[in-house]
């Protein structure tokens, strides 16, 4: 009998290709309708049997994510743990997180690491939790970790956790990232979103309803980039560029390099372009390299799945 002592998952960032907040709730989350897309730039992350639980992390932006427990993927794997009967479940866990996702990047980095902890602890203590089961833990961690778990393309609703696939033909997108130099916080992007709303209509945002937006779902349908391009927003991007006022020079940068749309990634300050073809994206990464408008650039295409579990080699 082969024993396994260790799990390793991938998981791809996403894009926000509609992000509509809404107003705050209750419990401080906003009401959201936005449009999730997976990309192509993976995180992995191996979880192995140990004593008790720690976190190491390589990578990408390494030194800027928590090693405690205010990490997303321990505290996924510490929630999946109260879900395992038996005698299966480890009394702790080693996870090594190699990160390729920016943090604090708009790309749900931390969030993605939570989901690849989820299904390789899932597949290491052989639980045998649903995808259902999965998500609903997912949605206890944070609000993109749900969507991490599917990937592809699919509208989220709630919070971002109550998840519908869309329904496209498999056309593939060219997207170009531009990293900026510094990071945003998510909560902090919210809360300029939430002034900026009150400072322009003199009341509270009660009057935001978030729907989704018919012509990019049309676009989406149809496998049109220029359409797509045309279609993208997202409502956190004043708020971002209110905190981060240099990346307007970016997003202006891309679209006169000839990209279709141009948007900030979620909460930002990663910036978002689609290119209508694997060779106008390199043209669009080579130019913006050039054009000194950010610290780096990604070429990824999009959709692509979610977390899944690497196959062992040999
Ligand atoms: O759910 P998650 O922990 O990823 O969210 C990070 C922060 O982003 C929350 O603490 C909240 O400030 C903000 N947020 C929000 N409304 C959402 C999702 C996130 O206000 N729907």
């Amino acid at each position: 009998m082969i024993i396994v002592t260790g799990v390793t998952a991938r998981v791809p960032a996403k894009l926000n290709l509609q992000l509509a907040v809404g107003p705050p709730r209750a419990d401080g989350y906003h009401h959201l309708v936005t449009v999730f897309h997976a990309v192509a730039l993976f995180d992995e992350v191996t979880v192995e049997v140990a004593e008790r639980d720690t976190v190491t992390v390589t990578g990408e932006g390494a030194s800027t994510v928590p090693h405690d427990g205010d990490n997303l993927a321990l505290r996924a794997v510490a929630a999946l743990r109260k879900q395992v009967r038996g005698g299966n479940r480890a009394a702790g866990v080693r996870v090594s997180i190699a990160k390729r996702i920016p943090v604090a990047a708009g790309l749900a980095g931390g969030s993605a690491d939570a989901a690849a902890a989820l299904v390789a602890a899932n597949e290491l203590w052989t639980a045998g939790l649903t995808p259902q089961r999965l998500a609903e833990v997912a949605a206890t961690i944070g609000s993109d970790v749900a969507f991490a778990l599917l990937g592809g393309t699919a509208v989220g609703r709630g919070r971002g956790e109550l998840l519908t696939p869309a329904l496209a033909p498999a056309t593939q997108y060219h997207w170009v990232l531009a990293f900026a130099e510094g990071q945003l916080s998510t909560p902090k992007v919210y809360a300029a979103l939430d002034r900026l709303r009150a400072a322009e209509s003199g009341a509270p945002p009660a009057q935001h309803h978030p729907d989704l937006d018919a012509a990019l779902m049309t676009a989406l349908r149809s496998g049109d980039a220029a359409r797509l391009g045309r279609a993208l927003s997202n409502d956190l991007q004043p708020a971002a560029l209110s905190l981060y006022p240099a990346l307007r020079k970016t997003l202006a940068a891309g679209l006169e390099l000839g990209a279709l749309g141009a948007l900030v990634a979620g909460s930002g300050p990663t910036c978002v372009f689609l290119a209508a073809s694997a060779e106008r994206a390199l043209e669009l990464a080579v130019s913006l390299s050039g054009a000194g408008v950010c610290r780096s650039v990604a070429r990824v295409t999009g959709p692509v799945p979610g977390a899944a579990v690497v196959p062992a080699q040999g």
